[in-house]
């Protein structure tokens, strides 16, 4: 029984194909069109289908869009509609909620008879999709997608995004196949409309920019603090209220995109984060108290703020937090087809039916024929190399930064090894240098990946971190061997990676401890400053003669300038 997931009410928009609880494939739409995020979170915007994402989930199996048996969309319109007490801050786009709603109700049809023309070999004749077509509360698909996959068979489950229909936070209890609601905070009161509030007035894209903010918190004091924490109200049943303020009444005129960056910009980033830290603390002892289990998992875009997650991991009551890598709302495609292929399935209610996630590569890869046909069409100079992890990691220990392109790619925000821009971490300049190339601000960090198995001797208290959503502090001891990755706080965003999950990869950082005694590379995504992560070899080929690093390893086969 193949179900297709689509997000496409907001942003990120994706497609993830599920046969009988396993993921076939997933992928943004960014990837295929260039355009970051998919789209922007705009009514005029919204019947906008992620066709290239969804035709790449067809073509994975070779099927047809007839042949889906159900179609998951992560947003209910009915529910738009509902008038309640909350219907002040209901309206999402004020005069233009009616054709936002319109779009939403039409998003059959549109998938139906409005695909491109180059891609109709999957879409042409396809008929009755409106029979198939589930709609699934945005919150739902978040809290699908964070419990389903996760490894645990009974867990509390916690969303919080800027918002879905209505609401802006929720809470579930998940056991065996089963998923209960416990409580939902509605809009106007949403902690992730807070936190991008706050990202628009230190002069950030909202919606997008918010992990900068985080970024920059490690630089400030926490001095407003009481400032965000009275406007916060938490109540001891997992709701809350938020005061409407304008920060430019607090501290004056927003930063303007270009302006520098001063105190009182890290002091507010600061005490944000820690308001949202605090907040979010508060209500996670409550969802403990209430649901008496040891397991949370987490999943909307406030779940990408690995600072916030790392303090749920060490300071709650839960012993095991798992996160949905695509937290944002590219993961509530994932979401709103488990739901649905569960919901249709003949599981019982304790037999776990969906496999659990332990990797993000559900995305495109290409032969080593197919890359060397273009290689070659392209009249690119290359050469095959005859041990990839090894010469790549020959590469790595000279200082030299590459192009690391293996495999399938990423779902979910973060490169993680198959579209990634690898370094070594062993000289401090190597974060200024990234940076530079990917035209990034300062302040910014680098992460790393390190193998699974050294992650403890490296990061205090690591052990398994496959997907970059925690923090670690670097160990005293390993400070001075990876500067490079070293945040101004002492922190690092790890990724853990064993050979089960990517080999070649895997093989790549054995190789390079090896050489150089670190199991630690730099890894940031492959692309450059405002364009999506690279996809296809002729983006990874575009993107590396276009800017300043040194070597790209695509597949088997090495690139040089
Ligand atoms: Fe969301």
């Amino acid at each position: 029984m193949y179900t297709l997931g689509i997000n496409a009410a907001f942003h990120d928009s994706a497609a993830v194909l599920i046969k009988d609880g396993q993921i076939i494939a997933a992928a943004e739409e960014e990837r295929f069109t260039h355009i970051k995020h998919g789209k922007r979170p705009l009514p005029f915007s919204a019947y906008e289908i992620p066709y290239h994402a969804i035709d790449y989930c067809l073509k994975t199996t070779d099927i047809h869009l007839n042949d889906i048996e159900n179609f998951a969309y992560s947003f209910d319109p009915e529910l738009l509609k509902k008038s309640d007490d909350s219907a002040a801050g209901a309206s999402i786009y004020h005069d233009w909620d009616e054709l936002f709603q319109t779009y939403i109700e039409l998003a059959a049809l549109q998938l139906q008879d409005g695909y491109p023309h180059h891609l109709q070999k999957r879409f042409i004749g396809a008929s009755d999709i409106q029979k198939k077509w589930h709609y699934v509360a945005h919150h739902v698909a978040h809290a699908a997608s964070a419990y389903y996959p996760s490894p645990f068979q009974k867990a509390a489950i916690m969303i919080l995004d800027g918002r879905g229909e209505k609401v802006s936070t929720s809470y579930y209890l998940g056991e065996g196949n089963r998923m209960t609601e416990l409580g939902v905070v509605c809009m106007p009161h949403s902690l992730g409309m807070l936190y991008e509030k706050i990202t628009t007035y230190l002069g950030f894209l909202h919606s997008s920019d918010e992990y900068k903010v985080m970024a920059l918190a490690s630089y400030g004091n926490p001095i407003f603090m009481d400032k965000f924490m009275s406007a916060i109200h938490l109540s001891e049943d997992g709701s809350y209220q938020i005061d409407d303020f304008n920060p430019e009444e607090w501290w004056g005129p927003h930063r303007k995109k270009d302006d520098p960056f001063t105190g009182l910009h890290f002091d507010i980033a600061h005490s944000l984060q820690k308001a949202l830290e605090t907040s979010v603390l508060f209500l996670v002892n409550w969802l403990h108290r209430h649901t008496q289990t040891d397991n949370l998992c987490l999943a909307g875009g406030v779940a990408l703020n690995c600072v916030l997650n790392s303090v749920i991991k060490d300071n709650s009551p839960f012993k095991q937090v798992w996160v949905q890598p695509a937290a944002g709302d590219a993961g509530t495609a994932l979401g709103a087809a488990l739901w649905v292929d569960v919901a249709y399935s003949n599981a019982d209610e304790t037999d776990r039916y969906v496999r659990e996630m332990n990797h993000v590569y559900w995305g495109p890869s290409y032969t080593d024929d197919e890359v060397e046909a273009f290689l070659k069409w392209s009249k690119v100079p290359y050469k095959k190399l005859d041990n990839v992890a090894r010469d790549a990691a020959n590469i790595l220990a000279q200082n030299k930064i590459i192009g690391w392109y293996q495999g399938r790619m990423e779902f979910g925000p973060r490169a993680l090894g198959s579209r990634s821009i690898l370094a070594s971490p062993i000289e401090a300049e190597m974060q200024a240098k990234l940076n530079d190339i990917k035209d990034r601000e300062d302040f910014r960090p680098v992460a790393p990946v390190v193998l699974e198995e050294e992650a403890g001797e490296w990061f205090d208290t690591a052990s398994f971190s496959p997907f970059m959503l925690f923090v670690y502090p670097v160990k005293e001891d390993k400070a001075d061997k990876i500067p490079a990755v070293r945040h101004v706080d002492g922190t690092a965003r790890i990724q853990t990676i064993n050979r089960n999950q990517h080999p070649l990869y895997y093989d790549l950082l054995h190789e390079f401890k090896n050489i150089t005694g670190v199991p630690v590379l730099v890894n940031t995504s492959f692309n450059t400053r405002g364009e999506p992560i690279v996809c296809t070899p002729r983006d990874a080929i575009e993107c590396f003669w276009t800017s300043p690093f040194d070597a790209l390893v695509i597949n088997s086969f090495l690139l040089e300038k």
